[in-house]
C-alpha cells in the first residue's frame, strides 16, 4: 500500500477537555505524520455542508449544532495506508464499540460525541481536505 493521505477533526468534545495533543500523539505513535494542522470554530453553513451527506439521517442537526459548539483542529494525516490506519486508531463510531487502545475507546462521551472525524476512503479524504486547507497550506 502507498503513502496515503487522509483528513482528520478533533471534535469539539476533545478540544474542550484539552484533549488534542493526547490525540495527536495517538496519530504519531501509530506511524501518521500530522503534515497540516488549524484550530478553527465553523460556522453552521459549513458544518451543514461538510456533513451534508448525512443530511436526511434523524441526527443531523444535532451533530451540526455540536460541531459548532467549540472550536475544533483539523489535520491531514500522511503515512502508510494512512486512512484505513487512521480509522484504526480512531476506533469504532460507537465508543462502546470501540477496541481496547482506541482513542474513541479512551477519548469518547458518546456515538455523537466521539472525539474524531476521518475520512472513509481516498475519495473524500480528497474532498474533505481539499475543504478546509488550500494548496499552500499543505507542505508535506
Ligand atoms: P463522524 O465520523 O464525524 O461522521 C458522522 C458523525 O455522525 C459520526 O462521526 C457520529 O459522531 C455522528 N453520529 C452517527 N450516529 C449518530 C447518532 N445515532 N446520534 C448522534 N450522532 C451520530
Amino acid at each position: 500500500m502507498a503513502i496515503q493521505r487522509t483528513f482528520s477533526i478533533i471534535k469539539p468534545d476533545a478540544t474542550k477537555r484539552n484533549l488534542t495533543g493526547a490525540i495527536a500523539a495517538k496519530f504519531e505513535a501509530a506511524g501518521l505524520r500530522i503534515v497540516a494542522s488549524k484550530r478553527i470554530q465553523m460556522t453552521l453553513a459549513q458544518a451543514e455542508t461538510f456533513y451534508g451527506v448525512h443530511s436526511e439521517r434523524p441526527f443531523f442537526g444535532e451533530l451540526c449544532e455540536f460541531m459548532i459548539s467549540e472550536p475544533i483542529v483539523v489535520q491531514v494525516l500522511e503515512g502508510e495506508d494512512a486512512i484505513a490506519k487512521n480509522r484504526e486508531v480512531m476506533g469504532a463510531t460507537n465508543p462502546a464499540d470501540a477496541a481496547d487502545g482506541t482513542i474513541r475507546k479512551e477519548f469518547a462521551l458518546s456515538i455523537g460525541e466521539n472525539s474524531v472525524h476521518g475520512s472513509d476512503a481516498p475519495e473524500t479524504a480528497a474532498e474533505e481536505i481539499a475543504f478546509f486547507f488550500s494548496g499552500l497550506e499543505l507542505v508535506g
